[in-house]
């Protein structure tokens, strides 16, 4: 490997464990848009790591994130492989002073989440989880609508999410329907509509939920969640409410229109056709991993991050609410951490 150029010295060092799927196709590609050099890239199967970093320029190849930390002392790492590691992994790097990004679920339970949260305050380091509806645009924008006071107090909302098959094995977090698809509608709803106050959910089998939520803001919610739609027609729609005549519409994630009594007043309506659009960042996938870059060469402050591990664990605990709810067919607080 070649010495180290002037203008390499000003890259931020990042280290990436898991080459699996997801960061192979989302997170690598986003590398070569950001000021930083990969040195270090690990995987257990070292022929994935070999590859990853043959593709993106990553400095060395490890198959233990232990001797990879111990070796490159990056700037930050980026975790991407289920949510037991992210949660083991994170506290052993912020325990290094490490900043950590971990994929989602950041952890398999709410109270493990709130153990990573302790560790990076203890720590003096940022923990970031990858929920990147708190970062696509059409997300971003319409928070911002629902607290103008044009819009009035969010009153109700309707999310519908369906993909294909999971297995729900008992034991196997990544088989979960419930935490390892819904955890991003879980966020997404806690990220536009605030605090939940109490849940209410029937689930026959753990493929189908209808959720019922009431808002610590006053707001109504219902979702309808089902894994026995097709991974060809994934189904995502959300409907915010707020004053009469007051109602946002998002589609797949990305189109959002909103309208004051019938007429269109704003929206994100990107285009795909030739040079415009970038799905990357629409989706989320880019800014988010921006956000963790912009925070390790000092230009956010960590409270400026809306995905920080701390609100991570009260999506996981609405989540366990869900959960406990359907399995009781009472009415359920989500737990709160202090
Ligand atoms: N944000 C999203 O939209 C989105 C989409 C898909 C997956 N995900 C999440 O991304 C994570 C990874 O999913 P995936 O589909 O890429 O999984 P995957 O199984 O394809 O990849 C996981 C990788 O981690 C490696 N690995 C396992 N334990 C390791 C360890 N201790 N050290 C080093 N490497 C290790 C495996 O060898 C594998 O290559 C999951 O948490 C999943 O929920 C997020």
């Amino acid at each position: 490997m070649s010495a180290v150029t002037p203008e390499e010295e000003k890259l931020t060092r990042l280290a990436v464990v898991g080459c699996g799927r997801l960061a192979t196709a989302r997170i690598f590609p986003c590398f070569p848009r950001m000021p930083v050099r990969l040195v270090g890239v690990c995987d257990l199967d070292g022929a994935k790591a070999r590859q990853n970093a043959r593709r993106h320029g990553g400095e060395k190849v490890y198959t233990a994130v232990s001797k990879m930390l111990d070796e490159t002392k990056p700037d930050g790492l980026v975790v991407c492989i289920g949510p037991e590691q992210h949660a083991a992994i994170a506290k052993q790097a912020l325990s290094l002073g490490i900043p950590v990004y971990t994929e989602k679920p950041p952890a398999p339970t709410a109270a493990e989440a709130w153990a990573v949260a302790l560790a990076s305050r203890k720590a003096g380091k940022l923990c970031m989880s990858a929920f990147k509806y708190r970062y696509a645009p059409a997300q971003v924008k319409t928070r911002a609508l629902v607290r103008a006071p044009e819009f009035g107090k969010l009153t109700a909302l309707n999310l519908v999410r369906a993909c294909g098959p999971y297995k729900n094995t008992p034991g196997d977090a990544r088989s979960e329907f419930l935490l390892d698809f819904c955890i991003h509608p879980i966020d997404q709803v806690l990220f536009l509509a605030g605090e939940v106050d109490e849940v209410f959910a029937a689930a026959p089998t753990p493929a189908n939920y209808a959720i019922s939520v009431r808002f610590a803001g006053g707001a109504v919610g219902s979702l309808s969640l089902s894994c026995h739609g097709s991974w060809k027609q994934p189904l995502d729609r959300l409907e915010l409410f707020g004053a009469p005549g007051r109602q946002i519409t998002i589609e797949d994630q990305i189109f959002m229109r909103y309208h004051a009594d019938g007429i269109q007043k704003d929206g994100n309506e990107p285009r795909f056709c030739t040079a415009g659009g970038d799905s990357l960042a629409e989706t989320g996938f880019l800014p988010e991993l921006e956000a963790f870059v912009g925070h390790l060469r000092g230009e956010r402050n960590a409270d400026e991050i809306p995905s920080r591990i701390e609100e991570s664990a009260k999506s996981l605990a609405f989540y366990e609410a869900i959960k406990k709810s359907a399995a009781s067919g009472k009415p359920v607080k989500p737990e709160r951490f202090e």
